[in-house]
């Protein structure tokens, strides 16, 4: 029997075990087994594996984060890993590989097609929304659902004690998840990384609201956005630790508290924040990301099935496509200007 390994690389994110789901069961009409290949990329270095038949993914479509494990390795930064990997994927007898995963997982995947052959194919997963060549990665509307339904809970606070609330929201370098939440829960203020409003124009709009008689005001302040001043001082905050990973990313959080302390000395009003984090991934998906996930789980079987490698489920429009992995890994999507011009008209 052909056997494909499925993996799920970085941040869980709501709708991996709908993938996985949808992928076992699709490839076991053809007659594939599948394994799943535990924690990311870190699996495959070590040879850790665990069971996916039929039984092992019954029940498990509405489940948050992953039955397989997820980690943020890097088999490139490893010293001979990418020869590990290789290793195991010969010894483990696999025919395909499904990973799963953002742009740091996919981009590993596309690198060792590219370099060995490995017959991948691969699934866009991030609450981000930052990967190109597709509309939509799952994971993504759950998260907006959770930051949107926060925001509408801040709304009754601030209004009650005529206060400012800063939400801090997940999204890493893009604004897709605060630019989305904030149009849905009506923001006053949307503060992304893709468009350096300055902490005075931030607050001149708090102030031109407070003048019109609205006395409280929402802000929503995505993780990555730089404190940036009229002067062109310009900072990202990073997490205390200023942690890394094996893919060199500094860990993001902390702007929400910053950005608040500045707009309570600028403006006089109380302010206070709220950092969503993780709340953001977690839990079950929304019925909109089962089925993309679904959609996608199904989509990369039937890759599998044909032999077509080196290459990523995507959502074009209503409709599930291929795209090159190489194409989809190599630039980060970011929110374009048109998308926030719809979020500065709304508010
Ligand atoms: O990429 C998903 C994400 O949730 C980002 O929005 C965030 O910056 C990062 O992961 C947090 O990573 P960790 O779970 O390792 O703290």
């Amino acid at each position: 029997m052909p056997k494909v390994g499925i993996l799920t690389g970085g941040g869980d994110c709501p709708g991996l075990n709908a993938v996985i789901r949808a992928v076992v069961r699709r490839l076991a009409v053809d007659g594939w087994d599948a394994i799943g290949v535990r924690a990311g990329w870190r699996g495959l270095l070590d040879g850790t594996f665990t069971p996916l038949g039929l039984r092992d993914v019954s029940g498990i479509l509405p489940r948050g984060g992953t039955i397989i494990g997820t980690s943020r390795t890097n088999p490139y930064t490893v010293d001979g890993g990418v020869e590990r990997v290789l290793e195991h994927v010969r010894t483990e007898e696999l025919d395909a590989l499904v990973a799963i995963g953002g742009e740091d997982t996919l981009g590993v995947a596309a690198r060792l097609h590219a370099e060995h052959g490995l017959p991948v194919v691969g699934v866009p997963k991030t609450i981000d929304n930052d990967l190109s060549a597709t509309d939509y990665t799952f994971g993504f509307d759950t998260a907006v659902s959770i930051a949107t339904e926060a925001i509408d809970r801040l709304h009754t606070t601030a209004e009650s004690h005529n206060r400012v609330m800063v939400v801090e929201v997940m999204g890493r370098h893009t604004g897709w998840i605060a630019v989305h939440a904030g149009i849905a829960g009506g923001a006053d203020v949307i503060l992304i990384p893709e468009q350096p409003v300055t902490v005075e124009e931030a607050c001149a709009l708090i102030e031109r609201r407070h003048r019109t008689g609205k006395d409280f005001s929402i802000v929503v302040v995505s993780e990555g956005y730089e404190l940036g001043f009229s002067s062109g001082e310009r900072h990202l905050v990073a997490g205390e630790a200023r942690a890394s990973d094996q893919f060199g990313h500094a860990r993001l959080g902390g702007v929400g508290e910053a950005l608040a302390r500045e707009i309570e000395e600028r403006t006089g009003f109380e302010t206070r924040v709220t950092v969503l984090g993780h709340v953001q991934r977690g839990g079950t998906p929304t019925a909109r990301d089962r089925v993309l996930a679904t959609r996608y789980g199904l989509k990369a079987a039937e890759l599998v099935v044909a032999g077509t490698f080196g290459r990523m489920t995507a959502l074009h429009g209503d409709e599930i496509v291929d795209v090159s992995l190489a194409e989809a890994t190599a630039q980060l999507k970011t929110v374009p200007a048109e998308w926030y011009a719809v979020a500065k008209a709304s508010v």
